[in-house]
């Protein structure tokens, strides 16, 4: 069982879309999924069509194991900015996670503790950022994050990937920034990046999974490979 948490404290990196599509494809290799949504925005609750219930949100909402279209996940919508508990949340989540092959956590931008609850509680980071110089600083300061948070609670922690996303290879500043975050981070830590496909966007707005909605599309390709890539990292693990 392992923890991921999707991170960027920028907004619109990709986040919600790489947990929504990434938690689809594990699924689909016959992985049991549980998807966490610490974002008040409650997007991937939409991105999922909307079956989670924000009434009882500690409790794990089966709807998504119960779709037909969707077996194998399950989400639990954890909403709410103003109450967010943290020593509950990590005590709700020592106890479901067992159940599970891997927890993915979706975190909004903006809130501090829920994110820094995530990354304490976490085995593994995945950032999504866009390939440009303020994307580039946005990764800075999420690794000073998970260097804190390794050193001082979590010494087991793993940055497992750099995600690019929105990449456009046309574009110059796009190739450059990759590069220059390989050479910085590694060529292992910068992940194979996710294209640019409105399909992504036009999913999102059809509450669909990419899979679901347009399954040939470069962007369906792209996240099938990251949840393989995901997969081969966490067997090394
Ligand atoms: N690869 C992509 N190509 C085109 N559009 C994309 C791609 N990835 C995400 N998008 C779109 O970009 C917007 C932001 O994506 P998303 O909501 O996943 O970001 P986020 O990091 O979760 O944002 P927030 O910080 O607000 O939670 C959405 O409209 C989404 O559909
Ligand atoms: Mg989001």
């Amino acid at each position: 069982m392992t923890v991921l948490t999707v991170c960027n404290r920028k907004g619109g990196t990709g986040k919600t879309t790489t947990v929504v599509n990434l938690a689809r494809y594990l699924s689909l290799a016959n992985h049991s999924v549980l998807v966490v949504d610490l974002d008040s925005q409650g997007h991937v609750n939409q991105g999922f069509g909307g079956v989670a219930s924000a009434q009882s949100p500690w409790q794990c909402d089966e709807a998504l194991s119960e779709h037909n279209d969707w077996p194998r996940l399950t989400l639990c919508q954890i909403a709410d900015d103003e109450s967010f508990d943290s020593v509950r949340f990590i005590t709700w989540l020592h106890q479901v996670k067992a159940r599970f092959q891997h927890v993915i956590i979706d975190t909004p931008p903006t809130n501090d503790e829920a994110l820094n609850t995530a990354v304490r509680v976490s085995d593994a980071l995945l950032v999504p950022f866009a390939a440009t110089p303020l994307g580039v600083a946005g990764v800075h300061q999420l690794t000073r994050l998970f260097m804190k948070v390794a050193a001082a609670y979590n010494p087991d922690l793993r940055l497992i990937g750099l995600l690019p996303t929105m990449f456009d290879r046309r574009l110059n500043i796009h190739q450059q920034v990759v590069t220059s975050m390989r050479a910085e981070y590694g060529e292992k830590r910068v992940l194979r990046p996710i294209r640019s496909n409105i399909k992504l966007a036009e999913a999102f707005s059809a509450h669909l999974p990419i899979y679901d909605y347009a399954k040939d599309c470069t962007g369906a390709m792209d996240y099938q490979l990251l949840a393989d890539e995901i997969s081969a990292l966490w067997g090394q693990a």
